[in-house]
């Protein structure tokens, strides 16, 4: 048999004592599976002290996993430190400047770094492995790389937030305000004590630009992203949306246009029939669109310990399988120096239908005003309602409407158009729709 795959784990929180965990407990599988031994030889965190559930007396502990990266006691370094820079971007690049294969959950350091270790990598003839990065334990990054060759990606878009579809989810369910939902998240331990890096859209945008990059051969511009969270949405839209035949999801999306590629995360309305509609709860979900597939979802558990370690242990089991010389196919699907720059799609040519709620004074001509707007700016309209707002707020009306496809200059133009009327007694929202299968 070959000799054993020496692993050193640094960073033994949530992800990193998993990992520890079930390399452990399947030992004897992942031997079978992978025809040589697997043994975690080195292990970093900060505290050498803290138990962390799992025996890691036979590993050789590092203060520092910049010294355990280029150790002579490992063959592959894990990174589960987490952050865009500090002692995880030093680690991965020491390893794979050291001629060690990586493996990370990392997205922030990957949207960040991802082009320079991956030409590091390639250099070096060493994998940098991510699976666990995009999607948790959803296998999304393995079926672009690999199993799609030859498919032209159209567009890929996702689920790929649990604790933004948990809230979703509950809101729509309960319906309970977005506000008392999210402190509940928090009491469960879905949702961090400073929740703006997932509800406002950041956490997705990093694992969007890992896609895109996969998706269209560009170089990753995690920066250039449109982002919206969903702290402004409220029980009125989601009511509206369901009476519509739409739920409300955070999605991903990165899509080839004329104009360039698109990537925004916004609230979205997919029609409920979709099967992205029907993805609840913390469970994430990724669409890939090809010419040759058509659309594949991929879903699954997108976060938590052993989900998480499910897709690290994957990459790991990779290395152990792959054959000493052998080259390793690249890092985004394409050689590094050959992904193109990105070449961005201004937001205001996004083409699609929008869903727009106003809330507007009751009083004679407000309902053609608006309708005049919508004309004047090019705007055809699936349909337009208005309601009476119940209980004590009188003289208010709420009017939703409906577009047929439209740009989203064409919709900000209206919009804003409405807004200067006079005719608002509360700030517009609006929401895009996206085509879902
Ligand atoms: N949690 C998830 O569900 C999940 C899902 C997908 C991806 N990820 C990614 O996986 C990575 C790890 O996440 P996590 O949730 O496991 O984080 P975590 O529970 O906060 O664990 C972080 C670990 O890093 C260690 N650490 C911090 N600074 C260090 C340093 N300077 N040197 C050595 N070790 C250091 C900590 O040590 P101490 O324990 O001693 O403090 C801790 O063990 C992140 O990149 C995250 O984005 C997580």
């Amino acid at each position: 048999m070959a000799e054993a795959l020496r692993v050193g784990i640094a960073g033994l929180g949530t992800v990193g004592a998993s990992v520890a965990r079930v390399l452990r407990d399947k030992a004897a599988e992942l031997t079978r599976q992978c025809g040589r031994d697997i043994v975690v030889s080195a292990v970093s965190a900060r505290d050498p002290k803290r138990d962390r559930g799992v025996d890691l007396n036979a590993a050789k502990w590092f203060d520092d996993p910049v010294k355990m990266a280029q150790a002579a006691e490992i063959d592959v370094f894990v990174e589960l430190i987490g952050g865009d820079e500090g002692p995880a971007f030093a680690a991965v690049r020491a390893a794979l400047e050291a001629g060690r294969h990586v493996v990370t959950a990392n997205k922030a350091l990957l949207a960040k770094h991802g082009v320079v270790l991956a030409e590091i990598a390639e250099k070096k003839g060493v994998l940098l492995n991510y699976e666990a990065a995009v999607a948790g334990g959803i296998p999304v990054i393995k079926t672009m790389r690999e199993a799609m060759a030859g498919n032209s990606v159209t567009r890929v878009f996702g689920i790929l937030n649990g604790t933004c579809n948990y809230i979703l989810t509950r809101m729509e369910a309960e319906g309970i305000s977005f506000d008392a939902c999210l402190k509940d998240a928090q009491r469960l331990g879905y949702a961090e004590a400073d929740p703006t890096f997932d509800i406002e859209g950041h956490d997705t945008a990093h694992k969007l630009s890992i896609l895109t990059s996969l998706a269209f051969g560009t170089k990753i511009a995690a920066n250039d992203i449109y982002m919206e969270g969903i702290s402004n949405i409220t029980q009125a839209d989601i009511r509206a949306a369901g009476d519509l035949g739409y739920r409300i999801k955070l999605l991903g999306v990165a899509q080839r246009t004329e104009s360039g590629i698109e990537q925004r995360v916004h609230p979205t309305m997919v029609p409920t029939a979709s099967v992205i509609a029907q993805v609840h709860g913390v469970i994430n979900a990724v669409a890939i669109e090809t010419d040759i597939l058509g659309e594949l979802l991929l879903s699954g558990p997108g976060a938590g310990g052993n989900a998480t370690a499910s897709a690290v242990i994957g990459d790991i089991a990779d290395i152990a399988k792959s054959r000493p010389g052998f080259q390793h196919g690249p890092v985004f699907g394409r050689p590094a120096r050959e992904l193109k720059p990105y070449r961005k799609a201004q937001m205001r040519s996004h083409a699609g239908g929008y869903f727009i709620r106003l809330t507007v004074h009751d009083r004679i001509g407000v309902f053609a005003a608006i309708a005049k707007r919508m004309a004047d700016n090019d705007i055809s309209l699936e349909s337009i309602v208005q309601h009476a707002i119940s209980g004590e707020v009188a003289a208010q009306k709420t009017v939703i409407l409906v577009t047929h496809e439209t740009t989203e200059a064409a919709v900000r133009k209206a919009v804003d158009g409405i807004t200067k009327d006079g005719h608002l007694t509360d700030k517009p929202q609006v929401i895009r729709i996206e085509r879902a299968g």
